[in-house]
């Protein structure tokens, strides 16, 4: 019998999506995401627009977990969430934050660095109100990173927000936007032989350079 580790040893996928070369880049990074994420979906890529968000507590120590971006606008990647989770206790904290985007179907990842600033309140509401109902109440009623006696009670909390708010309800004060203003984006393509290519973009003194990494 094999263990899983003969298992993961045997593991091994070969690259063989089309190169990426500096020629085919674009000058901004932001156009150059915004292909990539056409890609995606167009591919049919799972959730194209999760990504892993890395952030660190007060002792330095990191955490990731999934969340969507859901614009890309001003040079600026905005997530939404809850402003009493862990995540926004660390960004309070230490506002650096990593952006992982995970397209492993097309052989490529997209890792976007800066720090985080809250958007504004109006901007969050115009969203807040674009999302289904059921999101809306959910955002009422968990208490995100708190810790919930059972699953019983965070569906009571549900009705009682239904109960309270009915079809409207307003945009909690501690729920928003976070926008992410990037310092470095890296663009990575798997390529043959682990030769993979690597463009790191990053912001210096307001203009972007270009540079290729070693895979
Ligand atoms: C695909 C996917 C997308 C998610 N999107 C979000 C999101 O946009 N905002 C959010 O607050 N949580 C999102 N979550 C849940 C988070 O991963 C996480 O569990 C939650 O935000 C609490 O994290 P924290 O305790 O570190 O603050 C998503 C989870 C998955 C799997």
């Amino acid at each position: 019998m094999t263990s899983i580790t003969d298992d993961l040893h045997a593991m091994r996928e070969h690259y063989d999506q089309p190169p990426l070369r500096r020629a085919d880049l674009s000058a901004s990074p932001f156009i150059q995401f915004s292909k990539w994420l056409e890609d995606a979906v167009k591919a049919q890529v799972y959730d194209p627009n999760a990504c892993s968000l890395a952030t660190v507590d007060g002792e330095g120590r990191p955490v990731s977990r999934a969340v969507l971006l859901k614009a890309l606008e001003d040079e600026q990647f905005v997530f939404y969430t809850n402003y009493q989770s862990r995540k926004s206790s660390h960004l309070e904290n230490n506002p650096n934050t990593c952006m992982h985007f995970p397209w492993f179907a097309l052989q490529r990842q997209v890792i976007v660095t800066g720090m985080v600033e809250k958007i504004e309140t109006g901007q969050a509401e115009e969203y807040f109100m674009s999302r289904p109902l059921e999101s809306r109440l959910g955002a009422w009623a968990s208490a995100q990173s708190e810790e919930v006696d059972s699953r019983e009670s965070l569906e009571r909390s549900y009705l009682e927000m239904q109960e309270k708010f009915g079809d409207n309800p307003p945009k909690p004060t501690h729920w928003g936007g976070y926008a992410l203003l990037p310092e470095s984006i890296e663009f990575w393509q798997g390529g043959p032989s682990r030769l993979h290519d690597r463009f790191m973009y990053r912001l210096e003194k307001g203009e972007w350079t270009i540079q290729r990494l070693n895979p």
